[in-house]
């Protein structure tokens, strides 16, 4: 047997353990903190920032030149094979696809992979022998439906291939399907949970939120309306862990607090909420679209491993996804809310025939599942409508540019 026996010395141990804690709690967050209010007064909706840990968002490139006109030639009458670029000048083709090398290719890839060939066998420009020139085009549609049918998450801010890429083939933040867990012996059965992870902040929540809310719909909603248990809302504890892990993971990825968007006096009521929890409705519902429609597709082109020797696929076989964090690393808005598009304006027009339709309004979802909060949704149906006046301008946007046979 180890362990002191004697009780003074036990008390002791114990006196030393509970003096040392502050100490090392404070060790994460020592330094000068702000705080900044941002709902009405009252209800504690600050945001409290360590400076310490404030680091500016990083600079976006600039673009390979400046583009100065959109007339000219089209680039499908030159290369009559484009499937999502034909319908842009020559010029402007160019541009984006030095451009899209400057966000998406390696700096150390090998002459092999290096530059234009990265997506491209040099001696063939229209072929599709290289797996990652099939991954752009799916990539070019997803970029694009982003900022056309989903201006109400990006504004007219939008996102280009560098807002994820940051000039590496794989984005730094990504997430696949973990395996189901395994009982762990005398642990017991631990479904991803009860483990120290960053993920939900060292929290014993589910730190698997990305798997159970970020790919196929999952109710989010876990309070009731109601004093007493009824079929209004059927929520357990469990969805309310995965719920707060959900929640853990978007504040970490944003680099905020709870109340930026909640005023932690009822998560659930819409009317007391700050307008980013709308934007943050929207944007969960973009991601799940993101990673269903778009790269989930993507499984048989992948293969397990690149030619830099790491992974393509995750454990069960599926494309790495996104998540918040790949395009917030840590930013209320991306790149400090940059815009890239002024020199690349094609990633916010779609002319294909086979157009993606546009996202979910907001209003219709959120209010068939609150009935009860009026308030709520009246307030909704002005920030839905809001969106949607923005959805429309693209839509108009798009069908003025159409080509005439479309
Ligand atoms: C990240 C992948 C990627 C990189 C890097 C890339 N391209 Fe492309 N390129 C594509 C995709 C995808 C298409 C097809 C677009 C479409 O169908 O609308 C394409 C099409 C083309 C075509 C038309 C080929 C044809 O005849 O159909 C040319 C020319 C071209 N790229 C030139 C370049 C040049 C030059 C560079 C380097 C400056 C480059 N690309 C870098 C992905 C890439
Ligand atoms: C919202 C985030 C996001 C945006 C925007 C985005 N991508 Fe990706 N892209 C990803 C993720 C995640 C992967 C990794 C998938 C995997 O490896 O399974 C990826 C992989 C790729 C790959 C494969 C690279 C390799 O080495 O295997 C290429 C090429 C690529 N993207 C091109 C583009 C281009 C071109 C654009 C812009 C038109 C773009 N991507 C925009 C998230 C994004
Ligand atoms: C970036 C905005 C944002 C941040 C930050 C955020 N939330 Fe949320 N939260 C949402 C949205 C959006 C929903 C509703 C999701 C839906 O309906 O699909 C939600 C829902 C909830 C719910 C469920 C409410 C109900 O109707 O049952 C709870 C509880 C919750 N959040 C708690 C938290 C906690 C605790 C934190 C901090 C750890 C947090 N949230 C941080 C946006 C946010
Ligand atoms: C494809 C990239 C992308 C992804 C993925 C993404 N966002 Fe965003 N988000 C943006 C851009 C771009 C903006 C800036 C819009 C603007 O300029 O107002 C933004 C803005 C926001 C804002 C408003 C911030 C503010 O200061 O007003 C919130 C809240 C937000 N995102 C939440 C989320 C949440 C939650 C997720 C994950 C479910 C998410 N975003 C995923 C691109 C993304």
């Amino acid at each position: 047997m180890t362990g002191h026996r004697n009780p003074i010395v036990q008390r002791a141990v114990a006196l030393g353990a509970i003096a040392a804690l502050p100490l090392t709690l404070a060790a994460c967050e020592i330094g000068p903190k702000q705080s900044q209010q941002l709902g009405p007064r009252g209800p504690a909706m600050e945001q409290v920032t360590n400076l310490n840990l404030v680091k500016p968002a990083a600079a976006p490139p600039a673009s390979a030149y400046a583009l100065t006109s959109r007339d000219g030639q089209k680039a499908r009458e030159v290369y009559p094979e484009l499937q999502v670029l034909g319908d842009i000048s020559v010029d402007e083709f160019g541009l984006l696809m030095a451009n899209m090398t400057a966000w998406v290719v390696p700096a150390d890839a090998p002459p092999e992979q290096a530059g234009c060939n990265y997506c491209h066998n040099p001696e063939n420009m229209a072929s599709y022998e290289k797996y990652t020139k099939s991954v752009s085009l799916n990539m070019l549609k997803m970029t694009q439906n982003i900022n056309v049918n989903w201006q109400s998450h990006v504004k007219e801010t939008g996102v280009s291939c560098y807002t994820c890429h940051r000039g590496k083939g794989v984005p730094q933040y990504n997430w696949s399907l973990k395996p189901d867990p395994v009982s762990s012996g005398m642990a017991g059965y631990r479904p991803n949970q009860n483990e120290p992870s960053a993920v939900v902040g060292y929290a014993s929540l589910p730190n698997d939120p990305n798997g159970s809310f970020l790919l196929n719909p999952r109710e989010i909603r876990v309070n009731s309306d109601q004093i007493h248990p009824s079929d209004m809302n059927t929520s357990g504890t469990k969805d309310a862990e995965h719920t707060y892990g959900l929640m853990m993971r978007i504040s970490g990825a944003l680099g905020v607090n709870c109340t930026f968007c909640h005023n932690s006096q009822n998560f659930g009521e819409w009317s007391h909420s700050r307008v980013q929890k709308m934007t943050a409705w929207y944007g969960i519902r973009m991601v799940r679209q993101m990673n269903s429609d778009y790269i989930q597709p993507l499984a048989t082109v992948f293969p397990a491993k690149g030619w830099d020797d790491q992974a393509r696929l995750g454990p069960l076989g599926d494309p790495l996804k996104v998540n918040c964090q790949t395009c917030h690393q840590g930013y209320n808005k991306p790149l400090g809310g940059v815009s890239m598009l002024a020199d690349n304006p094609s990633l916010r027009e779609i002319w294909r025939a086979d157009a993606p339709a546009p996202a979910p309004v907001a209003v219709a979802a959120v209010g068939a599942a609150r009935t009860t909060n009026g308030v709520a949704v009246a307030k909704l149906v002005a920030t839905g409508a809001a969106a949607q006046a923005v959805v429309g301008k693209a839509d108009a946007v798009r069908s003025a540019m159409a080509p005439a046979t479309n």
